[in-house]
């Protein structure tokens, strides 16, 4: 997508072909800043600090921070040492644990002198499909954005989305937000109502940044005003991205995504996944039970980040010192609250049929 009128992804590599660039997500929308990761433990960081985030772009960023590791180290050692550290970084995401089995089954069986090369291609092609996938996850719910402005002539379609399942949370186009682009440049009037989402804001930071980016108008609104506005027939459809969708349809995405889910229940709106298949844990049934939540720092919580009239990008505090603070980072909704999974290969109904039918190779699992 574009930044001021210039193409970018959210990772790429410099010219030296071996340095990984990253946005740093954690200023914007205030400020463009671009940091270079260098070592396994860059990457690492990177990716535990929240400087990129996002399923897909957390399984991109540690498939280059594995291949950081073979230029320095391509032993068997320095392969399982750089699995194992880019694993705990973020438990929730199931792209990094995708991504980081990919590139050690391509890897293992690569001379060591050749792992670096191997390495920097493989985490290329793992980029290009993330692309690709989401171009055609686009494709496929256009055909249901297009199917609600077929139904309201001369009325806007509103989306509500949560969270930023947007070009920052892949590589390019985004999951969630890809439908949503691809109705524009058909020329179909769609707004796009954008949840907050506390307590790190992705919505208000990066999603609504990413809208008025490309010209997509939308209203952000905090995240407690969805319910309202779906009661009052404000919001056509609901899209959101994914962390972690188990094999029967339960979805795994940023705290808040069940209340919208319950909301969108019901008040008779279309509540739809935008899913890459490496999103997809087939080993997982039920997401209450068998998901790990991510608890992150109080800190999100009792402070928040933003800029001040005099320009100066800082954080405040909002509850007392003294107050416990919780925060746990995802929740799971449950397969019969999701109207629709929109997956690379098509749209499925959230149960296991669905799911296999779309993916006849897991039959056998
Ligand atoms: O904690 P984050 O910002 O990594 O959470 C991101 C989300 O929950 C997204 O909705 C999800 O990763 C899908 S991104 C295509």
């Amino acid at each position: 997508m574009k930044v001021d009128g210039k193409p970018y992804r959210s990772l790429w590599l410099a010219d030296d072909g071996r340095t990984v660039c990253v946005i740093d997500q954690r200023w914007l929308p205030h400020e463009f800043r671009v940091v270079d990761l260098h070592t396994l433990e860059d990457a690492a960081v990177a990716i535990r600090d929240m400087w990129i985030r996002g399923a897909p772009l957390i399984g991109a960023t540690a498939a280059y921070g594995m291949a950081l590791q073979m230029a320095a180290d391509p032993s068997d050692a320095a392969l399982d040492r750089a699995w194992a550290i880019l694993h705990e970084t973020r438990p929730t995401a199931i792209n990094l644990r995708w991504a980081l089995d990919e590139m050690r089954s391509v890897l293992r069986p690569v001379a060591p002198a050749d792992r670096a090369d191997a390495a920097y291609a493989r985490a290329a092609e793992i980029c290009d499909e993330d692309v690709e996938i989401n171009r055609r996850i686009g494709e496929n719910g256009l055909g249901l954005i297009e199917a609600i402005a077929a139904g309201k002539p001369g009325r806007r379609v509103n989306i509500l989305t949560h969270c930023n399942a947007g070009w920052l949370a892949t590589v390019d186009w985004g999951t969630a937000t890809a439908p949503i682009y691809m109705a524009r440049e058909k020329g179909i009037d769609v707004h796009v109502y954008v949840d907050e989402t506390r307590p790190r804001n992705q919505g208000a930071h990066l999603t609504a940044w990413e809208m008025a980016g490309h010209g997509v108008p939308h209203t952000l609104i905090v995240d407690n005003a969805g319910g309202h506005l779906m009661q009052h027939g404000e919001v056509d459809m609901v899209i959101v991205g994914t962390d972690r969708t188990t094999a029967r349809g339960d979805v795994c995405n940023k705290i808040g995504t069940y209340l919208k889910a319950l909301a969108a229940h019901d008040n008779g709106v279309p509540f739809y996944v935008a899913l890459p298949s490496p999103t997809i844990d087939w080993t997982v049934d039920d997401g209450v039970k068998e998901i790990p939540i991510e608890e992150r720092s109080g800190d999100e919580v009792g402070w928040v980040w933003g800029r001040t009239a005099s320009g100066e990008i800082t954080r405040v505090r909002i509850a007392p010192e003294e107050t416990e603070l919780g925060n746990p980072a995802f929740d799971v909704t449950p397969a019969r609250l999701v109207t629709g999974l929109i997956t690379e290969r098509g749209v499925c109904a959230a149960t296991p049929e669905g799911l296999k039918g779309l993916f006849p190779e897991r039959n056998s699992i």
